[in-house]
């Protein structure tokens, strides 16, 4: 799956914590765990959930919500795009 070979890529910061299907455990890390993230109506509390908005979150979550606690991780805006997609798939 794309969004595996995404998220486990060496240039990705946040790759040693958050490969699949790690993501869905909650840790120290995280916030909320993301099981049926596919099914929210918002991101982070305030953003609407689209795959558009989702992709951005992920490629910038400082962009999309300035202030709040996810780093930016490096995530190129086509990997961002493919782990969108796969987490539209936790219903
Ligand atoms: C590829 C890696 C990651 C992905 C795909 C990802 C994805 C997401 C998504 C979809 C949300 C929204 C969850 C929701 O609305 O309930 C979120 C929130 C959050 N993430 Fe990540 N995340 C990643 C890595 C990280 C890392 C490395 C950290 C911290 C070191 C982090 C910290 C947070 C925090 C604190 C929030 C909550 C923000 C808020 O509600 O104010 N994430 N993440």
């Amino acid at each position: 799956m794309r969004a595996e070979a995404a998220t486990s890529s060496s240039n990705i910061n946040a790759a040693p914590v958050m490969t699949f299907p790690a993501l869905l455990v909650p840790t120290a890390m995280s916030a909320r765990p993301l099981h049926r993230i596919g099914t929210r109506t918002y991101i982070a509390g305030y953003i609407q959930n689209s795959p558009d908005n989702m992709a951005d979150w992920i490629e910038d979550p400082q962009r999309a919500l300035p202030g709040n606690a996810m780093p930016k991780m490096g995530i190129s805006q086509k990997d961002a795009r493919d782990i969108a997609a796969f987490l539209y798939t936790l219903k």
